[in-house]
């Protein structure tokens, strides 16, 4: 088994649970996801066009991004099955304004039907299990309209909270996956998007990471989240990148 059919059999094994991630509970996890899930929303929420999501999971950034009614298409694809088969019970409230179609499919393999280009690209919680960031970005590139936006997020190697897990769990978590999770610092992120021809527009970093925070205390962690926002907004544990694409060529 290769490592990308062992991130599906993770992802295929999580589905039914995932989806907890994005609930009203108060925990130091759910406020992270809810923050990605609004602080998306909220980049995206004037575009228009045709958008795919590359890693829809169970489609709750998806449908909320959707429900606008701006954009014309849009492609959901995951590599996980029970992933997506979650994510199309959640496209019922979408406008009949935007057609939506499914693409059970590992990224890298994907290619849009007669060179369709998007015009918002969403990379959302994928890169920390598939790593090759360059290589996901060029492919991310040949698909993006110029002037589209390639929307990034992903947890910060340089962050100190999450390098205090990676140190105690990172060999557990190969031993039970039997795959590693992938980390990067901004800066390396900042040199794939320059190497891709491409160019970060903005970055907003969020969520303070308190290692193992919900482990002490759920309810605790949660309002440690809300109280340090401010803080977390200058050096959280996360960042959404948005990315663009004016054309250039690869260096
Ligand atoms: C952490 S979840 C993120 C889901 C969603 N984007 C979100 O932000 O909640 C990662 C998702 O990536 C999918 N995935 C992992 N590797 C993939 C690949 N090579 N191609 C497409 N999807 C992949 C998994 O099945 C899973 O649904």
């Amino acid at each position: 088994m290769n490592s990308t059919e062992k991130v599906k059999v993770h992802f295929d094994s999580l589905s039914t649970s995932y989806e907890k991630n994005y609930s009203e509970d108060k925990s130091g996890k759910t406020h992270d996801f809810r923050t990605r899930l609004r602080l998306v929303t909220q980049i995206i929420e004037q575009d228009s066009g045709a958008l795919l999501d590359c890693a829809c999971g169970t489609g709750e950034i998806t449908a909320q991004a959707l429900k606008s009614g701006n954009f014309t298409t849009a492609i959901l694809s995951d590599i996980s099955a029970p992933m997506l088969d979650i994510a199309k019970t959640r496209m019922t409230e979408v406008p009949v304004s935007t057609t939506v179609h499914y693409q059970l499919k590992d990224i890298f393999k994907y290619e849009p039907d007669t060179g369709m280009k998007f015009d918002v690209i969403l990379c959302l919680g994928l890169l920390a299990h598939t790593g090759s960031l360059q290589a996901l970005l060029i492919h991310l590139k040949s698909m993006l309209r110029t002037d589209g936006k390639i929307v990034l997020q992903s947890s910060l190697a340089s962050h100190w909270g999450i390098r205090f897990v990676r140190l105690l769990t990172s060999k557990i978590y190969v031993k039970k996956h039997r795959y590693g999770i992938n980390y990067y610092t901004i800066k390396d992120i900042e040199n794939c998007v320059r190497l891709s021809g491409l160019e970060i527009k903005s970055c907003q970093r969020y969520n303070f990471g308190w290692p193992f925070g919900d482990k002490i205390t759920r309810v605790g962690n949660y309002w440690l989240e809300v109280f340090m926002q401010g803080f977390s907004a200058e050096c959280g544990s996360d960042a959404i990148l948005v990315i663009t694409h004016h054309g250039k060529t690869v260096e």
